[in-house]
């Protein structure tokens, strides 16, 4: 029987700034409330990166505690994709800065922008590579510093997002090519630029010479969130012939509650089998799903051989999925 390379995921890490921010703080300098904020969102606090804490540092935090969680060592990793909103530099890529962290001299390392959708943009993409047979042990990484992209002032946004990093260890290996096989199953990327100006970031380097705030239209983007995640969540039925009944977790990108309780209940996808983080987090963007991921691997609800579908929608529009047996 021909073998296929799959790509397992090994390791797991996660790493969240130690400063808290409650909503009850955001209420004493803006005009909100913990009520508002938890019925419309779900979050009750956020994570927020100190001054000198980069995206790079937090990433590499995440990717350290990743390689423990596989038993590797960096030397061992040869590719690491980084995805990320919020790099420290406009270049080089925050993945270089990881892999000096880490103390590589070997392998390849670049970032991928797909804003909120990142980290399944940035696995999809390492998932090409290893069955290319190009690469074998990739550390993929969701990291985000949105704190410093917020209008402060700005309560329409700034009480929605955190900050933190999140990291897998895939490697390849063998499989027979069906649906029991361990590792990613199947991934779909979709894009439309037609929505660029509904969630954007109003600077650039080439457009203003600065970095500017995070500018969103909420209401538009829940509206078409729902629709564009379960049309991609639906792909991954149709490309492997599983079900909703078959998934054993559902792993959503943390940006409202209400969103993702929605998209599942569009898929007939029990509550009890999501993994909810964005009470605790909030919206870290390109980390959210392998900081999710870290929290239910090590606190034993995500186990091996179990049926996970990720979920993401973000900036762009971009949206995706994965499903992978874990
Ligand atoms: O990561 C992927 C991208 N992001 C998302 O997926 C976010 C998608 N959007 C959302 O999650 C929701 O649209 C929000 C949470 C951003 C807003 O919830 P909403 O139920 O759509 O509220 P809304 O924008 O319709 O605003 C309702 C009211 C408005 O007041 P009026 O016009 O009805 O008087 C807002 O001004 O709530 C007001 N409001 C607030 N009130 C207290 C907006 N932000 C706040 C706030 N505190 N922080």
């Amino acid at each position: 029987m021909n073998t296929h390379i799959r790509d397992v995921v090994t390791g797991t890490g996660g790493y969240l700034p130690e400063r808290l921010v409650t909503n009850a703080e955001l209420a004493t300098r803006l005009d909100t409330s913990d009520e508002w904020i938890v019925q419309r969102t779900g979050i009750k606090q956020r994570h927020i990166a100190a001054d000198n804490e980069t995206t790079s540092l937090l990433a590499t935090h995440a990717a350290k505690k990743a390689l423990e969680g596989a038993g590797k060592v960096a030397d061992e990793i040869d590719l690491i994709i980084v995805a990320t909103a919020t790099p420290d530099y406009t270049f080089p890529s925050v993945a270089t800065q990881v892999q000096f962290n880490l103390g590589m001299t070997k392998g390849v390392a670049f970032d991928i922008s797909a804003v909120c959708s990142g980290f399944i943009f940035a696995l999809a993409t390492a998932e090409k590579f290893i069955r290319s047979g190009s690469h074998k042990n990739v550390l993929v990484i969701g990291a985000e510093t949105f704190s410093r992209i917020l209008d402060w002032n700005d309560r329409t946004t700034c009480v929605l997002f955190g900050d933190g990093a999140g990291a897998v260890v895939l490697e390849a290996k063998a499989g027979l090519g069906t649906t029991e096989d361990r590792g990613i199953l199947t991934t779909h990327l979709r894009s439309d630029g037609r929505h660029r100006e509904k969630l954007y970031v109003d600077g650039g380097v080439s457009s203003s010479q600065s970095v500017g705030y995070l500018r969103m239209e909420g209401r538009e983007v829940f509206k078409h969130a729902v629709g564009m995640i379960t049309d991609v969540i639906t792909d991954a039925y149709n490309a492997t012939g599983l079900s909703s009944t078959d998934i054993d977790w559902l792993v959503p990108h943390q940006a409202n509650r209400r969103i993702i309780s929605a998209s599942a209940q569009k898929l007939h996808i029990p509550e009890e089998k999501v993994i909810f983080t964005v009470e605790s987090h909030g919206n870290t963007s390109a980390a959210s799903i392998p900081l999710a991921l870290d929290v239910a691997v090590r606190d034993g609800r995500i186990r091996q051989n179990q049926l996970i579908m990720l979920e993401a929608m973000g900036g762009g529009f971009t949206w995706g999925s994965a499903l992978l047996r874990w």
